[in-house]
């Protein structure tokens, strides 16, 4: 199981995480629960921002993706721990302004952003947005110009690393619907154009190699070519770029199949960058640039457990024992999307040994909606409190109203303590925006 401090198995072989007894969590705020573990994340966010401070002057920023989880409570965190936010919709942006964070310090991603999103960020005062087509830059410079701004912009680039959980390749690959490729001259021509737009300041590039990696050497290589890229622009173009946003990526434990760093051991990722960024800065010659990454899974996934009750146990033997729960992927789409795996153990005996493999199973009304599959777990009986590990991040975020089943509430837990950071849903917020047309009455 994940090792730290603020997750493991009290006196009564109950699960605890936050100081917090799963089974009385389950018992006080009902299943299926998001539970989020405060310290966790807020360590998250110290350990990259501290490491920056200390080991790169200070000169950069950590932004967290906040398409990882979104909600207001996440943004008045890392807003009191002095990080900025990265922003993909109109609906983060408002979520993140809501919550009182302060606009500077938000990046905006997107690669079709809407014209009202565009509107909104400019009109927030949002403080970079990343460019990503010539008709965004076009609008934006149209926008900037009405309000009497120039707005901060990154190009997003394509330096042609491609990541993957457990390898990174090197690719000329300009098949992506993000950015604009290093290597076939269109984020040079996408440079020379917004460098041309009064009301558009170049402040350098962004690039964003993949998700749940762990090879360090895949970031170290994505920002030297991007720096590559930035010493052939000044030479090409007399531009000298500030900026460099190396995205997020960084990989967590979901299952002993992965890694398991410690908090402290994400520090090494940005070690390992920040050493490539400063050697590469000197054998071209260039000024260091203001470094900026993007964390998301790495900050909240984690962190967060989800609680479930089992109900139905269904044994096809031979072939598989179903577990089933009183979420699915509703709550988590994960498995269905992408055969993710995670860690399930029964919160109320977490002591017990697993004497079994069976597959968790959701309750829509879909063969695929699984959690987890053959998975070991003690005999599992009705009643019975599962929790899911790690499910912080992309959850709660890709959570729908699939079968018209609730999104499940969300609480932070923090020294025994736990609160609402998002409400439970009623029947009444399900059919909130349903409308009868007079014909149907
Ligand atoms: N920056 C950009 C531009 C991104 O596109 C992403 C993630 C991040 C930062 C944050 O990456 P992270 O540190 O979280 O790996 N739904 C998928 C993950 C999609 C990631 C999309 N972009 C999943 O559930 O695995």
């Amino acid at each position: 199981m994940n090792s730290r401090e603020t997750l493991k198995i009290n006196g009564k072989g109950h699960l605890e995480i936050g100081g917090c007894d799963a089974v009385d969590l389950a018992k006080d705020f009902g299943t299926p629960l998001y539970v989020f573990d405060e310290k966790y994340i807020r360590d998250m966010m110290r350990v990259y921002r501290d490491t920056i401070a200390e080991e790169y002057n200070g000169n950069g920023l950590v932004l967290y993706a906040s398409k990882a989880f979104s909600c207001m409570a996440i943004y008045r965190i890392a807003s009191q721990e002095n990080i900025g936010v990265d922003v993909v919709s109109g609906g983060e942006l408002y979520t993140a302004v809501k919550a009182g964070f302060p606009t500077e310090k938000i990046y905006m991603h997107g690669n079709n952003k809407l014209l009202r999103e565009l509107e909104f960020a400019v009109d927030a005062k949002v403080g970079t947005i990343v460019v990503d087509s010539y008709d965004e830059a076009d609008i934006l410079d149209m926008l900037a110009g009405k309000a009497g701004i120039r707005q901060n912009v990154l190009i997003r680039i394509n330096p042609g690393v491609e990541a993957h959980t457990h390898a990174f390749v090197q690719t000329a690959r300009t098949d992506s619907k993000f950015g604009f490729s290093i290597s076939d001259g269109t984020a040079e021509r996408m440079t020379g154009y917004i460098l041309k737009k009064e009301h558009l300041n170049l402040k350098g590039y962004h690039c964003h190699i993949g998700s749940q990696i762990f090879e360090k050497q895949s970031f170290v290589l994505a920002a030297q070519k991007a720096m590559d890229f930035m010493a052939k622009i000044k030479a090409d173009l007399g531009f000298e770029a500030d900026t460099l946003n190396i995205g997020g990526g960084f990989g967590i434990w979901y299952t002993d199949e992965d890694a398991k760093i410690s908090v402290d051991g994400y520090a090494e990722y940005l070690k390992a960058l920040i050493g490539a960024v400063k050697q590469r800065a000197a054998e071209l010659s260039l000024k260091l640039p203001y470094l900026i990454i993007e964390p998301g899974r790495s900050i909240v996934g984690e962190a967060g457990v989800t609680l479930y009750t089992v109900g139905a146990i269904k044994d096809i033997p031979g072939v598989k024992k179903y577990v089933a729960i009183d979420g699915g992927m509703f709550d988590n789409p994960r498995y269905a999307l992408y055969q993710s795996k995670y860690t399930v153990l029964l919160a109320n005996r977490a002591n017990e040994k697993c004497t079994e493999k069976v597959t968790i199973a959701g309750k829509c009304c879909e063969s695929g909606d699984l959690i987890a599959v053959d998975v070991p777990l003690p005999k599992a009986e009705r009643g019975d409190i599962a929790a899911v590990l790690s499910t912080g991040a992309y959850n709660y975020s890709m959570a729908s109203n699939y079968n018209r089943n609730f999104i499940p509430a969300a609480v932070l837990v923090n020294n025994g303590k736990a609160e609402y950071i998002v409400k439970p849903q009623t029947y009444d917020d399900l059919i909130r925006n349903d409308v009868l047309p007079d014909y149907l009455k």
